[in-house]
């Protein structure tokens, strides 16, 4: 089989990077045709510049970065430095990249390359605010039915918030895009709080990645040792949860996953509770099953996934 077209809209942070090395040590399954990078985890001239060390360390200086948009939708921006540290990558050595930045908006990219996506579609994983992927869809609605699906890291439902208690941070800070595009119709898969919190990077499988000694697999290990210094204290954990990369570890190897189809409706409204998903996951209403929403994980699975394409950058055998 072909590799499935993909763009990887993102906001790294860490969890960005590691999946965007995943998809990049994948070409025989994924062919990632642009990454689009908005703020999020911290603003949009980090978040663009991190997108593009990955692609200097994963040597694919090929791949297309583009910048989009610079704050929500229709609210003020909310950024997570205490979590993944003023650059948004704390932990590894930081470099200016020689991958390019593309001079056209992540905006206009989106519309064009999903215009022009082949008979099958073009499959989008987002792992930030999903204020790009609507602001796409609002400015060509008829673009969304060459969607194939989503795949996105967002919500929670049973394990409460985790930058409110009842609101995951993505969701959280665009709001009204989340609801977009949880309205727009196509196949969504949704990774929430309640999957990403089984992918724990204890300290063996950091130390599996780690000695690997290639450059991705070292910046990926001394990144994670950072960022799950916070997750760790918060949760009570021996590592932090790995949430972006199980949009990737989908595409690669779905049988890790079990999702079922449910309604995601996203709170826009109250104050309370903003960017809370709403999950009916016993369909007690009669709102449209439009997402299937994965609540569990063969973490080892995933690890041992993730470890040996990662190995794909050289060093050591896994
Ligand atoms: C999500 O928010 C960000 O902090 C991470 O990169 C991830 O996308 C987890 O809630
Ligand atoms: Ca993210």
């Amino acid at each position: 089989m072909s590799p499935r077209p993909v763009i990887i809209d993102c906001d790294p942070g860490q969890d960005d990077a590691v999946a965007l090395f995943l998809a990049m040590a994948s070409p025989e399954d994924v062919d990632i045709v642009g990454i689009t990078a908005v703020a999020g985890n911290v603003p949009l001239a980090l978040t663009q510049r991190n997108a593009r060390i990955m692609c200097d360390l994963a040597g694919r200086a090929d791949v297309p970065v583009f910048a989009g948009c610079d704050r929500p939708m229709r609210r003020d921006s909310v950024t997570a430095e205490h979590v993944h540290g003023s650059t948004g990558i704390d932990g590894m050595d930081l470099f200016d990249p020689a991958t390019p930045l593309s001079d056209r908006h992540a905006v206009d990219f989106l519309v064009e390359a999903i215009k022009a996506a082949p008979d099958e579609g073009i499959t989008l994983v987002a792992t930030g605010p999903l204020t790009n992927v609507a602001t796409a869809f609002g400015r060509e609605p008829g673009i969304a039915a060459n969607v194939r699906e989503i795949v996105l890291m967002g919500g929670a439902s049973r394990e409460g918030g985790n930058i409110t208690p009842s609101a995951e941070f993505n969701i959280f800070v665009d709001p009204d895009a989340a609801d977009a595009v949880f309205r727009c119709g196509r196949p969504l898969v949704v990774m929430g709080l309640d999957v990403t919190h089984q992918v724990i990077s204890t300290p063996a499988r950091v130390a599996a990645i780690a000695a690997l000694d290639n450059p991705v697999a070292r910046a990926t290990a001394s990144m994670l040792g950072f960022f799950h210094r916070h997750d760790s204290a918060k949760y009570g954990t021996e590592g932090g949860p790995l949430h972006d990369p199980c949009t990737v570890a989908w595409l690669l190897s779905p049988g890790l996953f079990e999702g079922k189809p449910c309604n995601v409706s996203v709170e826009t409204a109250s104050s309370l509770t903003a960017g809370h998903t709403a999950v009916d996951f016993w369909h007690v209403t009669d709102r449209p099953r439009n997402a299937l929403w994965v609540h569990s994980v063969d973490a080892d699975g995933f690890y041992d996934l993730l470890t040996r394409r990662l190995a794909r950058f050289g060093g050591r055998a896994p």
